[in-house]
């Protein structure tokens, strides 16, 4: 698995203490706030459970499952939702947390999706953003690390189902998933 590696771009402390950040000005922004994170599916997983024990109030959790049609290594924006919700978001603080952004397209539709349940307000909350490949305007509201177009693997986030329980966040060789 490690051998996989091209480059690891964020140790475990790096991360924690970048989770801590975020965590931290959750925290304060959330004062007397009911606010429901809303994980991801899978990628968001180890991110959710690691930034919800960093914010210090009564937080509800829930998760969302969904595939984007198309290549493996890029996403077409027709999105797929393959577990939704178990609960209303209706009149709820809500806060998306993803793993990574690329060009915005699975996002954008999940927030008009979420948007149609008229939640009181909904943020978005990502650990990694690749800027460059922006195709559809998305606004960030919490953010991990700004990271290169390169294929990103580790802490959560796979390459076909893979290397997601790596601690780090890493690059993975371009043999890997050119060949
Ligand atoms: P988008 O719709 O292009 O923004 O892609 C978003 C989803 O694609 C993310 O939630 C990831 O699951 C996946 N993704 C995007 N870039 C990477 C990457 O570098 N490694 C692994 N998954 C990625
Ligand atoms: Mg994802």
């Amino acid at each position: 698995m490690r051998e996989d590696v091209a480059q690891i771009l964020f140790s475990e402390e790096q991360i924690q203490e970048k989770v801590n950040e975020i965590g931290k000005q959750i925290t304060e922004e959330y004062k007397d706030k009911e606010v429901v994170l809303i994980g991801v599916l899978k990628g968001a997983n180890v991110f959710m459970g690691d930034l919800m024990r960093q914010i210090d109030l009564p937080v509800t959790i829930d998760f969302m499952a969904v595939s984007s049609y198309g290549l493996s290594t890029e996403s077409s924006g027709v999105v797929k939702i393959l577990k939704d919700l178990d609960q209303s978001i209706e009149d709820k603080h809500i806060i998306i947390i993803e793993d990574i952004i690329d060009t915005g397209l699975t996002l954008h539709y999940l927030c008009d999706n979420l948007i149609s349940r008229k939640p009181k307000s909904l943020k978005i909350c990502t650990l990694l953003d690749k800027p460059e490949r922006r195709k559809v305007e998305l606004k960030v509201d919490y953010k991990g690390f700004d990271i290169p177009d390169e294929f990103i693997i580790g802490y959560g986030i796979d390459y076909a189902e893979k290397y997601r329980n790596l601690p780090f966040i890493a690059a993975l060789k371009r043999e890997v998933y050119e060949k």
